[in-house]
């Protein structure tokens, strides 16, 4: 039986690409040092996964209005507008299972055929994926290393025309963990005043910010929220990645067609894992606190080791947990030098051209493990790349 074509555009995600040849080589018993998996490595606080566990008790095993429970949806508009100065309100507010489904209902919900997208080049896959499967064309603006991995702004311009219907913005970003500074938002912010263009900001490294760093979040522009949506989610944040939840928050105007087409696909997201994202926010944020400090301490050793290898220039992120070394000198392409890394050194990670066209010449690590891991998967780059 012959699939559709906007199933058959898909392609698969590089990470499940090398998890799938990782596991190949430790079942011929090889030790492999993992920096490619992207979600921290710390278990779910213990009060989030008790109010998750709670709530099974007490029966909260139904349905739920598909745009979620009101109390969630309250917690995350008051959240938003403390941490952006806004005053979004909870009708607002999309619960979604994950962060990925936030961003497949929101783009599902603007984009129609033919429309063009403008997002950043390399970048999270699911927003080409999702640009294929709508039927809107592609339009990869690259993300410069010398701007620290912001957009090519003048290839942003020039790319922006009528037909422009969304741009993709992601900042913190995967996989550069690139910050897009105050002053290209602004600009990107006045481009589309007065158009029919819509943003969509997926924030979902928001908290994961380094050097007392002040967060320049798009979504705190006021001037054109009525255009914008935010897409976030609780599994970076709060290490719940297995939990599956997410939201979406957007202009009321659009509100209602998010919730038809969660009617009638999701339905709901499951009403326990609400309860715990819900405790997330309420509850302590001293384990976030810590999570993120250690994520800067491994930020500052992995940066400062990678670039005592020859041939290895890397920038220093402003937030995520993944960093993109330039591997330009060697001269061969990313995907030769990832799978050459992985057989030679054992150590696992990403090409640059997993995340896109312009990712060429990169290499993406996440540098959520250890410092003795990192230690060890360094070690073993450099031993390998000194022998090319
Ligand atoms: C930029 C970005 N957006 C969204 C997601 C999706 O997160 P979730 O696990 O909540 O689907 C990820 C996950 O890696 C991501 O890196």
């Amino acid at each position: 039986m012959q699939t559709a074509k906007r199933v058959n555009i898909l392609k698969p995600e590089g990470a499940y690409n090398v998890l799938a040849k990782c596991e190949d080589l430790e079942r011929q018993g090889k030790n492999i040092v993992h920096f490619e998996i992207g979600q921290p490595d710390f278990p779910t606080p213990s009060n989030i996964s008790k109010a998750g566990i709670n709530a099974i008790k007490k029966g909260f095993t139904k349905y739920t209005a598909p745009l979620g429970i009101m109390p969630l949806r309250k917690k995350i508009a008051e959240e938003i507008n403390k941490t952006r100065n806004l005053n979004v309100s909870e009708k607002q507010i999309a619960i979604t299972p994950s962060g990925k489904t936030a961003i497949f209902i929101a783009m599902s919900v603007l984009l129609n055929q033919s429309d063009e997208v403008i997002y950043p080049s390399p970048s999270f896959p699911a927003y080409e994926a999702v640009i294929d499967f709508t039927g809107a064309v592609r339009k990869p603006i690259p993300l410069l290393e010398e701007n620290n991995f912001s957009f090519d702004m003048k290839a942003l311009r020039k790319n922006f025309s009528k037909k422009t219907k969304l741009i993709v913005l992601n900042s913190p970003s995967n996989p550069t963990g690139g910050v897009i500074p105050m002053k290209d938002l602004l600009e990107i912010a006045d481009l589309v005043k007065g158009t029919d263009c819509w943003i969509m900001t997926d924030e979902i490294y928001a908290t994961i910010i380094y050097d007392n760093f002040i967060y320049p979040s798009f979504y705190g522009i006021k001037s054109i929220q009525n255009r914008t949506l935010l897409v976030d989610a609780f599994s970076k944040t709060y290490s719940m990645t297995g939990w599956r939840i997410g939201y979406i928050s957007a202009p009321e105007s659009i509100i209602d067609r998010i919730d038809c087409l969660l009617t009638h696909t999701i339905a709901c997201t499951a009403t326990f894992t609400q309860y715990a994202a819900l405790e997330a926010l309420s509850g302590p944020q001293k384990k976030v606190e810590a999570m993120v400090k250690e994520f800067e301490e491994r930020r500052n050793f992995i940066v400062k080791k990678i670039n005592e290898i020859d041939g290895i220039t890397c920038q220093n992120p402003q937030g995520a947990f993944y960093i993109f070394p330039n591997i330009k000198s060697f001269r061969k392409t990313s995907k030769w030098m990832a799978e050459y890394i992985l057989k030679d050194a054992g150590v696992a990670l990403l090409d640059g051209t997993a995340f896109g066209e312009y990712g060429e010449g990169y290499l993406r690590i996440s540098y959520a493990t250890s410092i003795e891991m990192l230690d060890k998967g360094i070690k073993r780059i450099k031993k390998s790349l000194s022998k090319l």
